[in-house]
């Protein structure tokens, strides 16, 4: 197989996620790189640490240990640490929450209103 020419658009490097010293790594020391336009699916049981490893992608978890690199910025790990919304990862998250008493497109009109 021929390498890609284009820098990854996403990097992990052992990134490793642990909730409490008691327990097992939730995630531990994950590695990946994507390209542009590739697709990654995460497979595995449940608890398995596929939430938890996005969450760290999108920055609403912070790591032990590890780097996370996006666009080749390092955006989590060895000291680095950029916020969620400058991240410019968007995340569908598996427990949302949509008003039962309005349309799909009131739903979606709600989250806009402010914009
Ligand atoms: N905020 C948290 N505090 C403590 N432990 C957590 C927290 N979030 C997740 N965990 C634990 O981390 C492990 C991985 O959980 P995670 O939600 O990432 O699994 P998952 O693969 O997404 O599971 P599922 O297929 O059920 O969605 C589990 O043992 C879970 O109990
Ligand atoms: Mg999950």
């Amino acid at each position: 197989m021929i390498s890609m020419p284009y820098p990854p658009i996403l990097r992990l490097h052992q990134v490793t996620c642990q909730f409490s010293r008691h327990t097992q790594p939730a995630v531990c020391a994950i590695s990946l790189s994507l390209q542009p336009g590739d697709l990654l699916a995460l497979l595995g049981p449940s608890g398995c640490g596929k939430t938890t490893l996005l969450r760290l992608i999108a920055g609403f978890e912070p790591l032990q240990d590890g780097t996370v690199e996006i666009a080749e910025q390092r955006v989590s790990g060895e000291g680095a640490w950029v916020p969620p919304e400058q991240r410019g990862v968007g995340m569908v998250f598996q427990d949302y929450a949509l008003f039962p008493h309005l349309t799909v497109r009131q739903n979606i009109e709600f989250g806009l209103s402010d914009r």
